[in-house]
């Protein structure tokens, strides 16, 4: 597993394309095994069977081989992707199970991309409709056996991105009923705050399920009726419906849950300075002692948020198993931390930014916590010139 950014069979992106072999030692580890637990332990708690969110490169983790592996866990019945582009790098890669588009189609043109990649598109207007109708009714030749295409409608019921709204939603459930090409298979909503205001999220439960029975009276025959993101999964049993949409528990950045995603580095350089010794850009920083300064190849041009060694509450690295905080300002492709007193640390040696050292942890949770965002932010901020490496 810790291998390295020497593995030839891992590295990701543009570099591994141009360099057969990666000479930087930053990477992140992706712990498959932890995942397939993750989604095991998720499909437990729902009972029902779980569409795996894998937008945004699969929130950092890279999304074909999140999807392969996922794939592979029982009840695992699908992939969320936020657009065409993204359903199609699945595809291409030879993935064959259902991919629900979760954003709205915009240019509609882009409805006859997703048809080409048998995507499922969501529908959230009137217009949107009216494009797979239309994207149905242009099907010729060996296409047809497409037919009848399938879709989700989304209705908004508080998070107010895209969607419709209930009761005008009726209109467009009666255009998609009516035309013979589209199936419309699902119905769907997103939770704003399942994890932290029960009230609204109670009145968005009870105005999808307002809008589900009003669907099916007029005689929607609806496969996946589903509401439930991670948060929904786990404290609302109500919004689990006929599936479930986690992406953040999978992953493991929800309480309890295994953490996927570590990502390393090594020392570099090291050196011993006075106390009073100004580092880093602007001079922000000053030895207070005599120190041991390491300095580090991650920067905020890997997705190490600047922020985190300027503001109050700044993080820092674990190097053999200690806890050792930035010293001056995190740049661009390097990071200085202060290692006075860590025994024997020495040039190539482990640095942790998020992941295990000895019997310490740190989290994306936590780093997210410091940089005052939240842990989407810091996986899906890893750029694509960390490599990513794989336990199988
Ligand atoms: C429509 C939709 N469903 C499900 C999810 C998964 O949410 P989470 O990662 O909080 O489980 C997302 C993520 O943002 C989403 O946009």
């Amino acid at each position: 597993m810790s291998s390295g950014p020497s593995d030839r069979r891992t590295p990701s992106g543009v570099y591994a394309v141009r360099f057969p072999r990666l000479w930087r030692p930053t990477w992140a580890e992706i712990d498959l095994p932890a995942m397939r637990r993750n989604l095991k332990r998720l499909k437990a708690v729902a009972r029902v069977p779980i569409l795996f969110v894998v937008k945004a490169d699969g929130y950092g983790h890279g999304a074909v081989r999140v999807a392969q592996a996922a794939l592979g866990v029982d009840g695992v019945m699908g992939l969320g992707v936020s657009s065409v582009e993204e359903g199609a790098v699945l595809r291409e890669a030879g993935i064959k199970a259902p991919i629900l588009i979760l954003g709205s189609l915009y240019p509609f043109e882009s409805t006859l991309a997703a048809v080409h990649y048998r995507l499922t598109p969501t529908v959230a207007s009137l217009e949107g409709a009216r494009r797979i109708h239309l994207a149905a009714r242009g099907l010729r030749g060996s296409d047809r056996s497409l037919l009848p295409l399938s879709c989700h409608l989304k209705i908004d019921t508080g998070m107010g991105r895209v969607g419709v709204r209930w009761p005008a939603g009726r209109e467009v459930v009666e255009y998609l009923l009516r035309s013979s090409g589209v199936r419309l298979e699902g119905l769907y909503t997103h939770l704003a705050c399942a994890e932290d205001s029960p009230s609204f999220t109670k009145r968005q439960l009870s105005l999808f399920s307002r809008a589900v029975g009003e669907a099916e009276s007029l005689g929607a025959r609806l496969k996946w009726r589903h509401a439930a993101n991670s948060a929904g999964t786990l404290l609302w049993p109500e919004s689990r419906w006929d599936l479930v949409r986690p992406g953040l528990a999978a992953y493991g950045l929800w309480e309890g849950f295994e953490p996927v995603l570590s990502l390393k580095t090594r020392v570099v350089f090291l050196k011993n300075v006075p106390a009073g010794t100004v580092l880093g850009y602007g001079g922000l920083f000053r030895t207070r002692r005599a120190s041991r300064i390491a300095t580090l190849p991650v920067g905020y041009g890997d997705g190490l948020p600047r922020v985190l060694s300027t503001g109050r509450r700044a993080g820092g690295v674990l190097v053999r198993g200690r806890r050792c905080p930035f010293a001056g300002a995190i740049s661009m492709d390097m990071a200085m931390v202060d290692v006075t007193g860590v025994a024997g640390v020495s040039v190539g040696d482990e640095a942790v930014v998020i992941g295990r050292s000895g019997s310490e942890e740190q989290t994306a949770r936590g780093i997210a916590a410091a940089a005052g965002t939240i842990p989407y932010e810091i996986v899906t901020g890893i750029t694509a010139r960390v490599p990513r490496v794989y336990a199988p």
